[in-house]
């Protein structure tokens, strides 16, 4: 039984069941038949706002390998959602079909308001700029292979801090392991969100802000590279400012450690050279592998767990809404405001972590 019935992110698994998804992970790799026909009568949703490729084709190859079958949309012009429909409604119909429910969305928070309403598990595949756990999941099953650890690593994260919900998803699960240090490579303008720098500060693991890739590349063991995210740019100005100031080369990686790890959730645009990906330590294209084979343990896991219930109405904490115009809450109005008390008058939003005084 898992300690918690959805996976909004990676941290809602205990670092037990979280070793236990790997390690099931690493067991169907190597005997993929065995597992041929676990699922065989379970259904799987995927709810897609938003365009996916790797994602979205990798929940649903999971489950199909898996003995499962899959329904959804990747379009939601073609559903209900074109007439008006809300999200409660949608997850709620939707959750009375199926057995486990797998949603994108562009709104930062939207996970955990379906998980409000959802019978069945809700899975987060991305909420607009803020998670991204099965990403995060496929990172580190990808580590635990490649790099045999996930404990004291030197991790550069280079490109968009900011907006990357890779990113910001894969430091709070990888803040969880002792001694690691995280190199965050960004411009000024797209350095990471202060409440992942605050998640840095309170573990046992440390950060430091470099600017130049050329810099910090010598004291790597992970290179994690992500793209720019041109869609949540206010403009087209202001994204171009920002793409192409890093690229990562043959020439740049002369300076690197001969085993560090290279990553990248992809997809790349054109920060990885493709002469790259004939270096041994470029392992992008097999950490989506990796992924797919994660995404199956986690749906065993969870399916494993389930019990199909509504869950009890959630009444609002405070009499006003959350102010970051990304979250969920601005979008479907009925959704009670709820938010966690973080000391002094700071309070966190439920949904999308946004900050607010009292
Ligand atoms: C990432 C995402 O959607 O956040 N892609 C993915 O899921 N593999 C990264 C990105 O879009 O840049």
């Amino acid at each position: 039984m898992m300690k918690s019935k959805n996976v909004l992110d990676l941290t809602d698994l205990s670092h037990k069941e979280l070793m236990g998804v790997i390690t099931l992970a690493d067991e169907i790799q190597r005997h993929p038949s065995d597992y041929a026909d676990v699922c065989r009568g379970k259904i799987l949703a995927t709810l897609f706002y938003e365009p996916s490729t790797r994602t979205q084709m990798s929940f649903q190859t999971a489950m199909l390998r898996l003995g499962g079958t899959i329904i959804g949309f990747d379009n939601p012009q073609n559903s209900s959602v074109a007439k008006g429909e809300s999200l409660k409604d949608t997850i709620t119909v939707v959750g009375g079909y199926t057995d486990i429910i797998a949603i994108r969305h562009p709104m930062e928070g939207t996970a955990a308001a379906a998980a409000m309403y959802s019978p069945v598990p809700v899975v987060n595949a991305g909420d607009g700029g803020h998670l991204h756990p099965t990403q995060t999941l496929t990172d580190i099953v990808t580590l635990h292979h490649e790099s045999g650890r996930l404990d004291h690593l030197t991790i550069g994260l280079c490109g968009d801090l900011k907006n990357g919900r890779t990113v910001h998803s894969l430091i709070k699960t990888m803040a969880t392991f002792p001694g690691n240090r995280f190199i965050l490579i960004s411009t000024p303008e797209l350095t990471i969100p202060q409440y992942i720098k605050d998640i840095i500060n309170a573990s046992e693991c440390s950060y430091e802000e470099i600017p130049s890739l050329t810099d910090a590349i010598p004291k790597l063991d992970v290179l994690y590279m992500t793209r720019i995210q041109r869609e949540r740019f206010a403009s087209e100005e202001e994204y171009q400012k920002q793409h192409g100031v890093f690229i990562l080369d043959k020439q740049k990686l002369r300076a690197a450690k001969k085993n560090m790890k290279i990553l990248h959730p992809l997809p790349r645009v054109d920060e990885i050279d493709v002469e790259v990906d004939y270096d041994d330590r470029a392992k992008y294209f097999e950490q989506t592998v990796y992924g797919m084979y994660g995404r199956m343990a986690l749906i065993i896991t969870m399916l494993q767990s389930s019990d199909k219930s509504f869950p009890a109405r959630v009444m609002p904490t405070h009499p006003f809404r959350c102010k970051n115009p990304r979250c969920i809450t601005a979008t479907e109005k009925y959704l009670p405001a709820v938010f966690r008390e973080a000391g002094g008058d700071m309070l966190i939003c439920k949904y999308c972590d946004g900050r607010r005084l009292i």
